[in-house]
């Protein structure tokens, strides 16, 4: 026990490994194994207390201590603020709004007394300040600790004991332990356990700002995901205003409510009600757009889904798709050619959900179909219509997921028409009433309502 026990990380796919080679025996990517010391890990906070005891007699002392900044779209999608002695990640591509966000945060949290560090290894001193004067925050009780070496930080958070401290990001921080650049898996992995030993020891909050790749990944680690307490992305597209904060993970509340936020030129500002807001920009009397009734969390949101279908000059015809999953695509291209005998093996398919919004739900199916429908016909769709419903593989559709509050929202924000679903439940009918309801029973169907 106790002595230092080395192991190699492999910095393409993060797999272990007690002996270095030339060689990752699990990706196969040459001179990718760096060393990690694996000490933090085993001494972690998690196993302090390790005298056997029961269950029932427990004591949840842990009256959590919630921090509630006012932001409404924050404080909501971290589940009432943030938690005393709590350890998260921040992801988002570069340029997302970060940053920003954390800086209007901490502006917040000042107004609470609570002692707030933010350290960055990006950026310099300067560039902070010219960010918080565009923000037009009170800068007073903000401390800035611009450093990447890890040793360096922690000895300054030992000293001056800050309540809540930024991390941006961790991709920069190193410890002088490991020999691997800033930024590489174990790098990362080591300074996010530091950190977070220091955290859960002296009760302090602390936010890791991570970059995320175009693909997604934090780069280097998923594996920081789950040491951590919570999760939190931020998306959307540079040149489009609208940002979604959405929480993938969560020790201390809810994974599926999503933050709305507009980048204005003062920062972040709360979008309380969406409204049309992600569709407004489009007409839909264009071939292969449809608006999609999306629920994330307790909210609908409504999306423009735009396909176009084109003759191939290739051997294998394109599948592309921007906001939501190919195969997705794959399955319900299957559907339309078994059930509608149309054959999409001469055709490019390019599908892009606008606004920089991810749909996993498979609520989505009815609104892909309808459009890719109306691009292949070069028929319009009803304007301001809109559609949801899961199709299944025999090509009916299926009903989906809070129904009802999305025929509500729909008629509340002014769309004409609802298509989905039909259902048994005939009690839907009579609650909606100033929009027109279109039940579909499957592709057929859809078909013959569009011509
Ligand atoms: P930033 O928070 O630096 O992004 P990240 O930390 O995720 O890399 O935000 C950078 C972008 O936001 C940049 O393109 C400028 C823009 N921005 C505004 O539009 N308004 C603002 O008030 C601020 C501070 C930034
Ligand atoms: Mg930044």
């Amino acid at each position: 026990m106790g002595k230092k026990q080395l192991e190699y990380i492999c910095e393409a796919c993060g797999a272990k490994s007690l002996k270095w080679a030339g060689r990752c025996t699990n990706c196969g990517e040459w001179d990718s194994l760096k060393e990690s010391s694996s000490q933090p890990s085993r001494k972690g906070w998690v196993a302090s207390e390790s005298s056997l005891q029961l269950l029932d007699g427990v004591k949840t002392d842990r009256n959590e201590e919630r921090w509630c900044t006012e932001v409404k779209e924050f404080d909501r999608v971290i589940g009432g603020g943030f938690v005393k002695g709590s350890i998260g990640l921040l992801g988002g591509t570069p340029g997302v709004g970060k940053s920003t966000l954390i800086l209007q945060l901490l502006a917040r949290l000042i107004k609470l007394n609570k002692q707030v560090l933010y350290v960055s290894g990006e950026e310099s001193a300067a560039q902070i300040k010219q960010r918080a004067n565009r923000l037009v925050i009170d800068q007073k009780n903000i401390a800035i600790l611009i450093e990447s070496n890890l040793e360096q930080i922690v000895g300054c958070l030992q000293q001056t004991k800050p309540e809540f401290v930024v991390i941006d990001s961790i991709q920069t921080l190193y410890t002088e332990h490991l020999t691997a650049s800033a930024g590489s898996v174990s790098q990362v992995r080591e300074t996010a356990s530091a950190l977070m030993q220091y955290a859960k020891k002296a009760e302090t909050s602390v936010m890791l700002i991570g970059h995320v790749t175009k693909d997604g990944d934090i780069a280097g680690p998923r594996t920081l995901e789950h040491m951590v307490d919570y999760v939190l992305y931020l998306e959307g597209e540079k040149k489009d205003q609208h940002r979604v904060l959405r929480s993938v993970k969560n020790r201390f509340g809810n994974i599926h409510e999503i933050g709305l936020f507009k980048m204005t030129d003062k920062g972040l500002a709360e979008v309380a009600k969406p409204g049309k807001m992600f569709a407004e920009r489009f007409s839909s009397d264009h071939p292969g757009t449809a608006i999609f009734a999306a629920n994330e969390g307790t909210r609908t949101l409504f999306l423009e889904v735009q396909v176009l279908v084109g003759d191939t000059q290739q051997n294998y015809p394109a599948r592309t798709t921007v906001g939501m999953d190919r195969n997705r695509l794959q399955v319900i291209l299957a559907v339309l050619e078994k059930h509608l005998s149309m054959d999409f093996s001469r055709n490019d398919i390019y599908v892009n959900l606008a606004g920089g919004i991810r749909v996993v739900e498979p609520a989505i199916d009815l609104c892909l179909i309808a459009a890719l429908l109306s691009s292949h016909l070069n028929i319009p769709l009803p304007k301001d219509a809109v559609f949801c419903g899961e199709v299944a593989l025999t090509g009916e559709f299926r009903t989906v997921s809070s129904l009802d509050g999305r025929l509500n929202e729909s008629e509340r924000c002014g769309f004409q028409s609802v298509f989905f679903p039909e259902v048994r439940d005939k009690s839907i009918r009579q609650n909606t009433k100033g929009i027109k309801l279109q039940p579909v029973r499957g592709v057929q169907h859809l078909l013959d309502l569009i011509r």
